[in-house]
């Protein structure tokens, strides 16, 4: 089987949990500390061996293509201040062996829709999809990088997934399955936001996926399903019926950013990672002393 080269990025969301955030700009592009959501979705495809990132934007499209686009004016600027960091910083982006490819979807469809949209791209080469709202934090090796093993040794499409509590399940794709391997599980069945009654398990797809061409076949059919929205969930539970998938519980710590509430989460978590302000941040943190219900200073018991 090839190897996974392309990843596909779906970013024509609506983002409507994030409001007014999102009124011009795709959730995609809010930062975590100093780097947005879809540079660390970019990064976690190169280094999984990835060298051609294709977007799938929709009316916001400007913001994701000049994040990615070689900034002329700025390297112009910062090389004559003389910040060589800073221009490393700007310039390392996109490595010079990754190409970026946009395309555009016109009409917010679907997460089904818009991966086909990808397919004039990736054509007949089995390749990734990476949800940059769901930005997972790792210890030893990106989450991609785990999956891309697997794919290697077990050459079907792999899903990365995560146990949710089980009041949760109605917002995830579910999946139904035995285990293989650690962390490894045959895929049986999966479906898009059951009822709690109706779930097969709490196994919650979250945005990883590395799947074979095939898919695109089973997209073409697929119809519109939950949220009347064309559902990738819906086009690999067609896969099913004639290839071997895999859902892989991957070692990290996931943050749903596509919520203010999970992307408040991961600004703390990544900003104490954050290898030159952890230090600062964590003083500053220890400082509110948390345990004496401190609020905001404009919330009703803050304010003087
Ligand atoms: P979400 O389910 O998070 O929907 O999409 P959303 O529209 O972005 O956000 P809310 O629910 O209104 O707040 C999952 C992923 O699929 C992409 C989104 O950008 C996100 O990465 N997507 C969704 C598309 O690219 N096109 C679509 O038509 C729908």
């Amino acid at each position: 089987m090839k190897p996974i080269k392309k990843a596909v990025f779906p970013v024509a969301g609506m983002g409507t949990r994030f409001l007014p955030a999102t009124k011009a700009s795709p959730k995609e592009m809010l930062p975590v500390v100093d780097k947005p959501l879809i540079q660390y979705a970019a990064e976690e495809a190169v280094a999984a061996g990835v060298d051609t990132l294709v977007f799938v934007y929709g009316r916001t499209k400007n913001a994701i293509v000049d994040h990615f686009d070689k900034a002329y004016e700025l390297e112009m600027e910062l090389e004559s201040r003389g910040k060589k960091r800073m221009l490393e910083q700007v310039r390392s982006i996109v490595p010079s062996n990754v190409d970026c490819v946009f395309i555009r979807q016109a009409e917010a469809l679907g997460l089904g829709h818009a991966v086909l949209c990808a397919k004039p791209v990736v054509n007949n080469e089995p390749f990734a999809v990476i949800l940059a709202d769901d930005l997972i934090n790792f210890t030893q090796q990106p989450v991609l990088s785990q999956m891309v093993d697997a794919y290697n040794y077990q050459q079907c499409s792999v899903l990365g997934v995560e146990r949710v509590p089980e009041d949760e399940v109605n917002a995830y794709g579910i999946v139904s399955g035995e285990s293989v391997g650690d962390r490894l599980s045959q895929v049986s069945g999966i479906v898009e936001k059951p009822t709690v009654e109706d779930a097969p398990s709490n196994l919650a797809v979250v945005g990883r996926y590395l799947l074979t061409s095939r898919i695109f076949d089973h997209l073409e059919r697929t119809q519109r399903g939950a949220g009347n929205e064309i559902q990738l969930t819906d086009a690999i539970a067609s896969l099913l019926s004639e290839q071997r998938v895999l859902a892989y519980e991957f070692k990290g710590k996931r943050f749903d950013c596509g919520n203010k509430l999970g992307y408040l989460k991961a600004q703390v978590e990544f900003g104490l990672d954050h290898g030159e302000l952890g230090d600062d941040f964590r003083d500053y943190l220890k400082a509110l002393n948390l345990d004496t219900n401190v609020t905001g200073i404009n919330s009703k018991s803050g304010a003087a």
